[in-house]
Parts: structure tokens; C-alpha cells; sequence
């Protein structure tokens, strides 16, 4: 009996664009739904747009328009990109919707008849001149504990406290500016601690990973709170049935989306879902979420499902955070990668392939290198997985395309075929990177295979015609079960390789008969290699007239980038033309020959390395972008270039006397320019 499930990836919130992060959790959740579905399960995926709450109908009032009209456009935006990165929902829904209201409904009013809503009055700030109640984020003050200004109303991100914003000095609202005043409303809160019991029962059933138990554990030891699920008026979200002017808070409304969403498309295919909802439900639910929305989806979620009469999630798997170049996704570094900007640049199998490279099983972060990411591409999807194809091609095209009719090593392919419940049970275990890596050995196997029986050697003697042609037909079908394994990652890379084939790449249980005497179509490339440069303009900052070549600052740079060299050796950056100067400009710099006396790095900078140079008779101190790229030992004593002309820069550490020559070579690598031992003699030139 193929297994039935329903499987969702957390909702992404329409007021702004998706990122990377949002991708990864998209890519881990279509590769096991693919999985699932080569499998011959009935498995089926949605998501929808997270639409309710202040964010959203702040924002829409900032842009002027209604915040149907925002989330309308901003659904069509990620709509589209999830689609490019080929993320396959099965419906992709709202949360401002009639299904989800429905539900909504059935769940409050269920959730009240049996007594798990109560009601008690909340103190809370608000702002007399936008008329409305502060959500904790949009009051800023300063810290009670360290009186650091300018901090949200929950936490201080100086120094770690948490409080609530009547804690705040001197608060504001974030939205008139004006300071808010205190006021009673009463609320509807939903009784989690009704559920400890069942809650518990369902953690110890084992559907949650090690990391998300240990978390619950602690959460169940300091007591399950009530949980506020009411807003007041101004709120864009679904008004509460019988209480006029309660909103019903975002948070209650965004999981429900899930099943709103199955509603719609249970509707548009003819399912019956009350089947997957019942409380005995032999079908299986799994949610796919990051991290840090983990309390509301293995407490709230269970309980209010549960409350309402439905089936429990059968597991909730959680991933780590997203980090670029091993840091916290920044706009102000350029390294908040939108899913639009990377697909302006990049196709997305690459990034699917190298995101399935790295997740596993656990809550880990993930980082994306840039130099890794294109290195890896290149090493394993062109140089070895591709490769076994590209090489094989040819000598089935000479023998008039077709394949041989038998194998000349059946227990090689047997070996390969046989990995398939093992690498199946690393798919379903959410071990992607494990499944990879399996998968990758046996493409050197296959290589190697290659390698050794030298096609290109037997078909140069015509006698030897029908060997080499035994060779390519081995090499292909060890091709063609390692493109099996990767459909999964692999999909559009799949079809293709299925046209080439002939034959389809889309159940399982194919790898188990070889592929004999058929005609295979003429090869295309499967995968071309990616170039460092389009990878790294992915955290270009928008191109600033720098004189990229060189590494000279513009006069113009921001303070904080005092030197075009520091974003460089940073985030490698590729600024499309150099802005052609005349020599009568170039002629105005003046360059000077100093030594490095004494580097250090600079406490509150990751980029920085500050340099204490000697011009002879003169010391200067020069702040440079090169930590990345040189640690301060390895400096001291090299005689460097200086731009001695340059206007000094007062910056946060300190002021910056000048420049240091770096330039980058084709692979955008950064060098700091050394002088040689001199002319002659070291005579002056004139
Ligand atoms: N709208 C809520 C979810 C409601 S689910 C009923 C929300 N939206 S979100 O847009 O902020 O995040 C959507 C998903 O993306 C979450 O699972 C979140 O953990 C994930 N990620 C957001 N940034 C991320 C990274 N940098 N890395 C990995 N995942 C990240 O939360
Ligand atoms: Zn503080």
C-alpha cells in the first residue's frame, strides 16, 4: 500500500521578497516530496502565503495601497520563484482565503465549546496618534539593564535582556514616533497547558529530532503559558466570530493555512480530506520549518490540532539557519541573497545540488560558500557525474546510437543498483548530505570503470568495435542509476537525461533492469560549469565607480568601506567595466613604496586589519580591508604599495592615511601588491 502524505513547508510571509534561507527550506521539502513520490507514495505538497498581522498592514499603508493589493503582488513574485528553483507544490495557497477562514472558525469555536479559550485583560502600549496597540517590535527605547538606546521593546541586543516594552526608558513608537501610553484590552487566550499531558505522549512517540525533544523537554520543565491568540482592531487578519473589534492573531491563523490550503486542493482534485484529518487518520502529515518557529509548531500546532478534534502532525523536521560565507545573511554586506537575484545570475539545480550536499539530518546551520559552492558543482555534477555520460556518448553515436544488448560487467551495475534501498533510506531519514556523498563514490566507481577499459583506445581498431561499445553501454546505465538517485535534487537534469535515454527517471525500482539495445537520442550537455565570477557577483554590492582594478577608493566611498580593497577581499566583488580614467587623473596618484612595521587586527571589525607602514622618514597608519585574505604575522616586514595621496578618512576606528595596493587576478582572488627589490643600484629615476 503506497503510503499517503501530506507535507508542507513553513508559510512565507508576503511582505517582502524570498532569500536563500527561505530556499533552502524549500529545496530540503520538495526533495523528499520527490523522493516520496518516486517511491510510488501518494505524497502530497503544499504552502500558501502567510498574509495576516501588523508587519503586512504597516507596509501597505507605507506603499499606499490595501494589503490585498500587496500580498496579491508579493504571492506572484514568490509564486514565480519558487517555481524557477523548481520547488514542485502540489498547491501553493493564502492564508487571507475562504478555506482558511473556514477552518479558522471550526478550530476557535471547537477549541471554546470545550473550554480551552479564556479571557483575561492585557496591559499594553499604544499609540494615541496612529490609534492603534504597539506589538512589543515596534516600541524602541533605551535598555533598562544597560541603558544602550535605541532597542526593541522584548530585548536589548547589547546585552542580551529580555523585558517587556513598559520596561523600556524613554519609549517610542516605531510608527508615530510619539511615546506611547499604557492601556487595558481585554484578550482571548488559548490554554496550552491543557495539553501538557497529551503534548508529552506525542513528544515521547519519537516524531521530532533529538535536538527539538531536548528543547521541548526544557520548555515542558518551565510550565506551558496561555497563549494569546487576540488582537485588537487596527488588524489585518480574520475578525473572531461573537467578538467585535478581536482579531484573530497571525500565528493562529498560519498553520491553519496549512490545512487551508489542502482544502483548496482537495477540492480541485477530488480528495477526500477529512480522511487525512480525522483524529485516527492512518495518513502521515509532516511539516518541514526552521529553527526558530519551532515553539509554535511542536507545542501550539499539536495542541490546537488536537483541541480541535484533528489528527496530531506525524513529524515536524526542523533545519538550521542559512549563513553565507560562514555569516548571518546581511543586507548592509550584501549578502542577503535574494531568490530572484541568484536566479538573475545562476540556475538553480546547482544550488539544489549543493544545498542537498550540506543539509542533513539535524538543526545544524548551513553555510553557502561561494568558492565551495562553485567547486563543488564543478567537481561533482560536471567533472564526474556528467562526465560519465559525455565520455560515453560518442562511441554509442558511432555504433548507429544504439546500446549493446548485453552488459560486459552485470555485477558492477548490480553493485550500483543494489544501493537503492540504502541511499532511499538516507532520503527519507532527511540525510541528503550522506545520500550525496554515497552517490558521489559510486560516480568515481563509475569514472574509474572508465578509466580503466579506455574506450577511446579499443574504438581507434576497428576490431575492437563492438568492445568500446560494450564499455559506453556499461558507462551509461552506471550513469543512468546514479541520475536516478539524483532526480530527486536533480529534476530538470533528470528530464533531460531521460530524453537522451530514452527511457524514464521517475520511480525507484528503475535502477533494477539495465538499459539494452535501445536507441539512445543524441547527446546534449547536461551541466555546464560555473564561473567564480557569476557565483561572487551574487553578493555584489549594486557596482560602485570603483577603480576595480587597482583597488583605488572612489573619493565618494561610504566611510565604512574605506577602501574598495577591504569589500573586496571581503565578499569578492566584480564591478561590470572599470570607469575608464585619463592620464592626466592617473598621474595625480601618487604611489609610494612603505613597509609594513606593525599589523594588527581591529577589535569590532571582521574585515579590517589596521597598518602601521614606514615611508622612511614618516610612519602612517592604514586601514585595510585584507584580514580575510592575510593574517597581520605574515604582513610585517613586506614592503607594500601606497597610495600616499589620498585624503585621510576618519572612520569608527580610527582616521586611514592613505591606501594599500590590492588587486584581484581572473578568479577574483586578492592580492596585496609587493615591490620587488628594487632598480638597480635603487636609483632614482630622475
Ligand atoms: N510566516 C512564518 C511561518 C508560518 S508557518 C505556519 C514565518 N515566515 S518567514 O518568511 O519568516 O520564514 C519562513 C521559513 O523560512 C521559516 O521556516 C524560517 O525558519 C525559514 N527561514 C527564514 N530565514 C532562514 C534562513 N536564513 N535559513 C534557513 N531558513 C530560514 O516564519
Ligand atoms: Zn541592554
Amino acid at each position: 500500500m503506497p503510503r499517503q502524505i501530506l507535507v508542507t513547508s513553513a508559510l512565507p510571509y508576503a511582505n517582502g521578497p524570498l532569500h536563500l534561507g527561505h530556499i533552502i527550506e524549500a529545496v530540503q521539502t520538495d526533495v523528499w516530496v520527490r523522493f516520496q513520490k518516486m517511491q510510488g507514495n501518494d505524497c502530497l505538497y503544499v504552502c500558501a502565503e502567510d498574509t495576516h498581522g501588523t508587519p503586512i498592514m504597516i507596509k501597505a499603508q507605507t506603499e499606499g495601497v490595501t494589503p490585498e493589493a500587496l500580498i496579491a503582488r508579493v504571492a506572484e513574485e514568490h509564486r514565480a520563484d519558487y517555481r524557477d528553483f523548481l520547488i514542485g507544490h502540489d498547491h501553493f495557497h493564502s492564508t487571507h482565503s475562504d478555506e482558511n477562514r473556514y477552518f479558522t472558525d471550526l478550530m476557535f469555536e471547537r477549541l471554546n465549546a470545550a473550554g480551552h479559550i479564556t479571557r483575561r485583560s492585557v496591559r499594553q502600549a499604544y499609540d494615541e496618534t496612529a490609534g492603534m496597540f504597539l506589538p512589543d517590535r515596534y516600541v524602541r527605547g533605551t535598555c533598562p539593564t544597560c541603558k544602550t538606546p535605541d532597542q526593541y521593546g522584548d530585548s536589548c541586543e547589547a546585552c542580551g535582556a529580555t523585558y517587556t516594552p513598559a520596561d523600556l526608558l524613554e519609549p517610542k513608537s516605531t510608527i508615530s514616533g510619539t511615546p506611547p501610553v499604557w492601556r487595558e484590552s481585554e484578550h482571548l487566550f488559548f490554554a496550552l497547558g491543557h495539553f501538557d499531558a497529551m503534548l508529552r505522549e506525542w513528544v515521547a512517540s519519537g516524531s521530532l529530532q533529538p535536538a527539538v525533544r531536548a528543547k521541548l523537554e526544557e520548555w515542558f520543565a518551565a510550565g506551558l503559558q496561555d497563549w494569546d491568540i487576540s488582537r485588537d482592531a487596527p488588524y489585518f487578519g480574520f475578525g473572531i466570530p461573537g467578538h467585535p473589534g478581536k482579531y484573530f492573531y497571525v500565528w493562529f491563523d498560519a498553520p491553519i493555512g496549512y490545512l487551508g490550503s489542502f482544502k483548496a486542493l482537495c477540492a480541485r482534485v477530488g480528495l477526500d480530506m477529512s480522511h487525512y484529518l480525522k483524529a485516527d487518520s492512518p495518513t502521515e502529515l509532516h511539516h518541514f520549518i526552521g529553527k526558530d518557529i519551532s515553539y509554535f509548531h511542536t507545542l501550539f500546532w499539536p495542541a490546537v490540532l488536537h483541541g480541535s478534534g484533528f489528527r496530531r502532525p506525524t513529524a515536524v523536521h526542523v533545519h538550521g539557519f542559512l549563513t553565507i560565507n560562514g555569516q548571518k545573511m546581511s543586507k548592509s554586506r550584501g549578502t542577503f541573497i535574494t531568490a530572484r537575484r541568484y536566479l538573475e545570475h545562476l540556475p538553480p539545480e546547482p544550488l539544489r545540488y549543493y544545498f542537498a550536499a550540506k543539509l542533513g539530518p539535524g538543526v545544524d546551520d548551513i553555510d553557502l560558500s561561494l568558492e565551495d559552492f562553485t567547486a563543488r558543482v564543478n567537481s561533482d555534477l560536471v567533472g564526474k557525474l556528467v562526465n560519465i555520460a559525455s565520455r560515453c556518448a560518442g562511441f554509442v553515436a558511432r555504433a548507429g546510437g544504439r546500446l549493446a544488448t548485453s552488459l560486459p560487467e552485470p555485477e558492477l551495475h548490480t553493485e550500483f543498483a543494489s544501493a537503492a534501498p540504502r541511499i532511499a533510506a538516507l532520503y527519507e531519514g532527511r540525510d541528503y548530505s550522506q545520500a550525496i556523498r554515497e552517490i558521489m563514490q559510486l560516480a568515481d566507481r563509475a569514472n574509474q570503470y572508465v578509466d580503466a577499459r579506455k574506450p577511446w583506445a579499443l574504438a581507434r581498431d576497428p576490431a575492437q568495435a563492438e568492445a568500446a561499445l560494450a564499455v559506453a553501454t556499461q558507462g551509461i546505465n552506471l550513469f543512468r542509476v546514479l541520475m536516478l538517485y539524483l532526480a530527486p535534487v536533480l529534476p530538470q537534469m533528470a528530464c533531460k537525461a531521460a530524453a537522451f535515454l530514452g527511457t524514464p527517471l521517475a520511480r525507484w525500482n528503475e535502477v533494477d533492469a539495465p538499459l539494452l539495445g535501445t536507441v539512445l537520442a543524441s547527446y546534449e550537455p547536461l551541466a555546464t560549469r560555473l564561473e567564480l565570477k557569476s557565483v561572487a557577483a551574487l553578493v555584489a554590492q549594486p557596482a560602485t565607480p570603483a577603480a576595480a582594478a587597482a583597488g583605488v577608493a572612489p573619493p565618494t566611498a561610504p566611510s565604512t568601506t574605506p577602501a574598495t580593497a577591504s569589500s573586496k577581499a571581503a565578499a569578492p566583488k566584480i564591478t561590470s567595466e572599470p570607469d575608464v580614467i585619463g592620464i592626466d587623473d592617473f598621474t595625480k596618484v601618487q604611489l609610494r613604496i612603505a613597509e609594513v612595521l606593525a599589523a594588527s587586527t581591529v577589535e569590532g571589525s571582521d574585515k579590517l586589519l589596521k597598518l602601521t607602514l614606514g615611508l622612511g622618514d614618516t610612519q602612517r597608519t592604514v586601514f585595510s580591508g585584507i584580514r580575510k585574505s592575510y593574517s597581520p604575522e605574515s604582513l610585517v616586514g613586506k614592503r607594500v604599495v601606497l597610495v600616499a595621496n589620498l585624503a585621510p578618512r576618519k572612520m569608527r576606528f580610527g582616521v586611514s592615511e592613505g591606501m594599500v595596493l590590492c588587486a584581484t587576478d581572473e578568479n577574483d582572488r586578492v592580492y596585496l601588491l609587493t615591490a620587488d627589490d628594487g632598480a638597480a643600484g635603487g636609483m632614482p629615476i630622475s
